[in-house]
């Protein structure tokens, strides 16, 4: 038997929880961020039932966790069990990261982050753009506020149910003063020039063959989409935008970046460009390879 050079009574732990959880590339990412940084961390996933969040955060800081992410479909429940809430984290309505502090956990929105990152890597400027939102979750509410505060122009919130997007506009409009007009699927041609597109719906994840779009006239006019979906690598709204000549970005990047912030906010380090961007070089050739595996 070989002894680990590994885990040891001094690890800092890290969790995941969410529900389902097998799926999730965070345990790899914020593991190999740890080793590559050479920090006694560890990071586990968590799948936690809707309605015991509080519970599994009681009892996380009881055991001494140092600091969550947190997933489908409890980043607006998490909230209820934590001791202070970042002010942007607030203005989102949505969490994705916990901090251990005194007292109990911090929550922070790193999704905000990743996003902005994301735009800001591939070169999309969102001020006084027309900005279109696909959705209306937890993910949906980091993208209006990230639109909002970058200076879109104007902003459209299309969702299957009405009053979901309803709730998302009079979130954004305690905040930031931009029209923001509420539509369904059907009418999404009415937009007159839709810039930037963000997809935060969950159609089209796992390799299912449909998109929340179906009319693919739409893309015509849309200049670039960024899908929050990484499984599968390019989903049926990324490829019919891109037969309409439209720049298509997936959500593997924002993913990366999301969980990086993450880290740094953990462990109060501020990680150099150069280390964000080997982590998102080294976790995409990782994932393409693994791909067939994961999904
Ligand atoms: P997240 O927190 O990741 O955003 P969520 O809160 O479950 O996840 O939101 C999923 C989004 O995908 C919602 O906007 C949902 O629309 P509804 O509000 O109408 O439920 C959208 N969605 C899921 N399945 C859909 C489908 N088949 N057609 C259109 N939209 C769908």
């Amino acid at each position: 038997m070989e002894c680990v050079d590994g885990i040891n009574g001094k690890s800092h732990v890290y969790g995941i929880i969410g529900n389902p959880i097998e799926h999730s590339f965070s345990p790899i990412l914020q593991n190999s961020i740890g080793k590559a940084l050479g920090d006694n961390m560890v990071y586990v996933p968590f799948c936690v039932t809707p309605g015991e969040v509080k519970k599994a955060i009681d009892g996380a800081y009881a055991l001494g966790f140092y600091g969550f992410n947190v997933t489908i479909p409890h980043k607006e429940e998490v909230m209820e069990a934590l001791c202070d809430i970042d002010p942007l984290a607030a203005q989102i309505g949505a969490v994705n990261t916990l901090k251990r502090v005194e007292g109990g956990y911090k929550g922070y929105n790193t999704d905000i982050i990743g996003l902005e990152r994301c735009f800001a890597a591939q070169g999309l400027e969102i001020k006084n753009k027309t900005v279109v939102i696909l959705g209306s979750g937890g993910a949906a509410h980091a993208a209006v506020i990230l639109a909002a505060s970058k200076g879109a122009d104007k902003l459209y919130i299309i969702n299957r149910t009405v009053k979901r997007a309803e709730e998302l506009k009079e979130q954004v409009e305690k905040y930031y003063t931009l029209p923001v007009s509420v539509l369904t699927f059907d009418r999404i041609l009415e937009i007159p020039s839709p810039d930037l597109v963000i997809n935060t719906t969950s159609v089209g994840m796992g390799g299912e063959t449909m998109s929340p779009v179906e009319n693919t006239v739409f893309w015509e006019k849309v200049k670039a989409v960024v899908d929050i979906i990484y499984i599968p690598w390019e989903t049926q709204l990324l490829k019919d935008a891109a037969q309409k000549g439209c720049k298509t970005v997936n959500g593997f990047d924002m993913l990366m970046y999301q969980g990086i912030a993450s880290y740094e906010i953990w462990t109060g380090r501020k990680l150099s460009d150069t280390f964000w961007e080997m982590a998102r070089k080294a976790m995409t050739a990782y994932y393409k390879k693994s791909m067939v595996l994961l999904t």
